[in-house]
Order: C-alpha cells, then sequence, then structure tokens
C-alpha cells in the first residue's frame, strides 16, 4: 500500500494546522514537525513545546525533524525528544536558505560530504542500541545533482529508517523541476527505503509518478496541500462531489482560524498566519482575485472574516 506524508513547512504545517489536517480531511501516515535547531536551553522553548508536546498532537504519527551539522548538539535534542516517547526522528539536509545554508546546515551540509559522514557517524553511534530511529530529508545536492552519488554513498552505511529525497539541488531553490533520472538511480542505489517528495501538486502527477516508480512506497505532500487540501481525498479518489469538498475545505478552514485565536497570540499574528496560507490556499480559488486580494489587505479580523464570507 502508498503511503502519503504530509511535509514539514516552518511557519504553516504548525501542530495547529497538522491537527486541522487530520480532522477534516483523509489522514496522512505520518507528519512532520518543521526543524527543530538544537540549542543550548536545557528543555525545549515554548514554541517547541507546543509542536511536540504529545497531547498537542494525539492520534496523529508525528516524527520530530531536526537540523544541525553537530553530533553532539543533534544527540541532545534526540535525547530531549526521546523523553517525549518519540522514536522517529528525521534530519533535514534539504533546506535551502542561505541563511541556513552559509551556517554549513540544510542542504548547505551536502557541500562538505566529509563531515556529513563524520557527523553521521557519531548520530549513529551516539543513539546505540536506543529504540530511536533516524531518517533522513535530502535534496541532491548543493549545485549538481550528480553530487547525490557521493552523498548517497555516505548514508548507506547507516541504517536509516527511510531516505526522503526532494529531487532538487540547493541553487534550485524551487526553481526548475525535480530531477526525476538522478532520483531514480537515488531508488535504486539506497539501501534504505525511499519515500519520494517535490511538486505533487495534482493527482495525476501522484499517479504518474506511482506508474513511474512502482517500488517506492511513500510520498510526501507539501504545497499541493496547501494549495488544495483535498489534494489526497483526489489521490485516493475519495474526494465527493462539490458541496462535500466545500464543506470539508470551510469546516478545516474555520478550525484553523478558532484555533489560531484561541493561542492567544494576537489578532495580527493570526492574521499573518492566515494570510501565509492563503498565499497557497487561494490557488483553489481561481478568477477570485479581487476577494483573495481582499484577504490579503485585510488588517483587522473584522475584514478579513469579511472578506472570506465573499470568497464563501
Ligand atoms: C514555506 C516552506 C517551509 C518549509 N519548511 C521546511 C522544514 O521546516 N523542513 C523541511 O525539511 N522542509 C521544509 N520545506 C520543504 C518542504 O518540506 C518540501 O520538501 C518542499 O516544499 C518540496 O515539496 P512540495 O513540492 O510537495 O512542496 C519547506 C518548504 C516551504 C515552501
Amino acid at each position: 500500500m502508498t503511503r502519503y506524508y504530509l511535509a514539514p513547512l516552518e511557519g504553516i504545517t504548525t501542530h495547529i494546522f497538522r491537527n486541522a489536517y487530520h480532522r477534516h480531511f483523509c489522514p496522512m501516515d505520518k507528519y512532520f514537525t518543521p526543524f527543530l535547531v538544537p540549542h543550548s536551553k536545557k528543555g525545549f522553548s515554548a514554541r517547541e513545546r507546543r509542536e511536540i508536546l504529545p497531547e498537542n498532537n494525539e492520534g496523529l504519527y508525528l516524527v520530530p525533524q531536526i537540523m544541525s551539522n553537530h553530533a553532539g548538539d543533534c544527540l541532545k535534542t534526540v535525547g530531549k525528544l526521546q523523553a517525549y516517547g518519540y522514536k522517529e526522528i528525521n534530519l533535514n539536509m534539504g533546506c535551502p536558505s542561505k541563511t541556513v545554508v552559509s551556517k554549513g546546515r540544510g542542504s548547505g551540509f551536502l557541500a562538505f560530504p566529509e563531515e556529513l559522514d563524520r557527523f553521521l557517524d557519531e548520530v549513529f553511534a551516539g543513539i546505540g542500541n536506543t529504540d530511536v530511529q533516524i531518517s533522513i530529508k535530502t535534496r541532491l545536492g548543493k549545485e549538481e545533482p550528480e553530487e547525490f552519488y557521493d552523498i548517497l554513498e555516505i548514508y548507506n552505511r547507516y541504517p536509516l529508517k527511510e531516505l526522503i529525497i526532494h529531487p532538487r539541488v540547493q541553487k534550485d531553490f524551487y526553481k526548475n523541476e525535480p530531477d526525476l533520472k538522478i532520483f531514480a538511480c537515488g531508488q535504486e542505489g539506497s539501501k534504505s527505503p525511499v519515500c519520494y517528495n517535490g511538486d505533487i501538486f495534482t493527482a495525476e502527477k501522484c499517479e504518474e509518478l506511482r506508474q513511474r516508480f512502482p517500488e517506492v512506497r511513500a510520498f510526501m505532500l507539501g504545497r499541493g496541500i496547501l494549495m488544495d487540501p483535498l489534494l489526497l481525498e483526489r489521490i485516493k479518489q475519495e474526494a465527493g462531489d462539490g458541496r462535500a469538498q466545500a464543506e470539508k475545505f470551510w469546516r478545516f478552514h474555520d478550525q484553523l482560524y478558532e484555533d489560531y485565536r484561541a493561542l492567544g497570540m494576537g489578532d495580527k499574528n493570526v492574521l499573518f498566519k492566515m494570510k501565509e496560507l492563503w498565499c497557497y490556499l487561494g490557488q483553489s480559488f481561481p478568477g477570485r482575485e479581487k476577494t483573495l486580494k481582499k484577504i490579503r489587505k485585510a488588517e483587522r479580523l473584522d475584514r478579513y472574516e469579511a472578506a472570506v464570507e465573499e470568497l464563501l
């Protein structure tokens, strides 16, 4: 059976989003937290704690994600997550952001294969015989897709729970097409189970990838779900009629909005969160640019609500 995962999207797939999604749409087999960066504080910050607290993620299979290039720091965070009961942890080797890459983290780490190997060696030695399993979410390299051959050799030295491949390089950011040729080589050459991630925006695209890579058993959906939260229903052919789809969509929207308000983060922050999401959700409303603009421009919750009502 094919499995589907919700991609981590920093600032967007918060526990509020994950729970609202899980409640109103076709549940995902796995959810990932946006990246946690190790720090020297003893526990987690209030925001981090909210993300990973088991009672905030009830009924969801959640994999916390760490972004680090320092094995000692990474292991400390692994230990903290184990204390909350997590047994699967994902390492971020994919983030293309300049601030991250300039510190040799995320996809920036891929430019330093020896350090990467040493890091993984220390991390796997550090987790030893505990029951925690490590998966990796990776791009193909920093500059050229062919860098992945050497990187895969490194990954193959470790017993990864799973290797999630977004077949772009750092310098692509989100431009260009995912490199399916190199993904195919990676999928064939990987000793760990592989999950595909990247540009699955329609059910047709997903089916095309499933046909082309029948051995791949897991697909991770990111922006596609933000643009069309019913995407997994469409993939599984369970979307129902237009009315049922609209009802689900608005129940999900209202839940998100209410739950963000209930966090007590202040109206400005609630608006920011909702507008950020509408940058993607707006794609589900072709021809409604005028109303979408009102949503984007809303500076108060009542204006936001009125604009959303208009869209309804
Ligand atoms: C706004 C935004 C935030 C992201 N945050 C993370 C993150 O915290 N961790 C991570 O591994 N990937 C992150 N990603 C990358 C996505 O998880 C995913 O790999 C990428 O969007 C490609 O998949 P898609 O085409 O299905 O969206 C982020 C992407 C975007 C657009």
